[in-house]
């Protein structure tokens, strides 16, 4: 089983990323989690990184498709995996899919009021990348992860003005991939679904897991 997780920022891919992994015990791999773990590692790819994220802006085609190929050997996960927010330009796909036969494109369409709201009230838990939200997914214990009772925090690109250049991003760059795997599904390399991403957590959940279910078995 091969997953990626397409959607605007907040769309719900990290929090369906995580449901669905648990769901099908696939490994998965997070472009934005590569990211922010990777920029702890040296000053220069620190700055590199944490330059472009917090201007809201897509790093470098190669910069990502090199890590994430690296991510994938490492893993071992040629054939069960879920990419969350990778690819997201037409550059990355067809790098991926050189290496790697994609099988499912679930495209988490959601309003961009819900995106607001939803990326607003977010929290995090740092090491994990575990994420709630403050109303809609709210942590056990006020501001505490779950499994360590650590302390949640909030993201730095999620403030609203970084916000809309993170949106103008999606726009510009990430949908004509849209239109690239809606071809790339006529020609039946890859099966796409759009959902509706402004239901909750779990009605969204329940339909992708419904229709990987029907879908894998042809
Ligand atoms: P990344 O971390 O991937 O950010 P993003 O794409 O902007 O997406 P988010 O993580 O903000 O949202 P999400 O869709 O995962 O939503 P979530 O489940 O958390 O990337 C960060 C940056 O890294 C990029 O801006 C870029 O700079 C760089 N980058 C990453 N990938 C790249 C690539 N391929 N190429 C180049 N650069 C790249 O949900 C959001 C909130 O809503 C949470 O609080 C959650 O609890 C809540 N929620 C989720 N679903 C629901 C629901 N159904 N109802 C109510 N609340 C919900
Ligand atoms: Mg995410």
């Amino acid at each position: 089983m091969r997953i990626i997780m397409l959607g605007a920022p907040g769309s719900g891919k990290g929090t369906q990323t995580q449901l669905l992994s648990k769901y099908f015990y696939i490994p998965f791999i997070s472009a934005g989690e590569i990211l922010r773990q990777e920029s702890k590692k040296n000053e220069k790819t620190k700055s590199y990184i944490e330059n472009k994220i917090n201007q809201g802006k897509l790093v470098n085609n190669s910069f990502i498709i090199n890590l994430i190929k690296k991510k994938i050997k490492k893993k071992n996960c040629f054939n069960k995996f879920i990419l969350d927010g990778f690819p997201r330009t037409i550059k990355q796909a067809e790098s991926l899919k050189k290496h790697i036969k994609m099988q499912f494109v679930i495209h988490l369409k959601i309003s961009t009021h819900n995106i607001l709201n939803r990326i607003t009230g977010r929290l995090i838990h740092t090491s994990s990348g575990r994420t709630y939200h403050k109303t809609f997914n709210p942590p056990k214990r006020k501001n505490k992860d779950d499994l360590t009772g650590e302390l949640l925090s909030k993201r730095k690109d999620d403030d609203k003005k970084i916000i809309i250049t993170r949106l103008e991003e999606y726009r510009k760059l990430t949908t004509p991939l849209i239109d690239w795997f809606k071809k790339e599904d006529l020609k039946q390399n890859v099966k796409y679904i759009e959902i509706n991403a402004n239901k909750s957590i779990h009605e969204i959940n329940k339909k992708i897991i419904l229709y990987i279910n029907k879908n894998n078995k042809k």
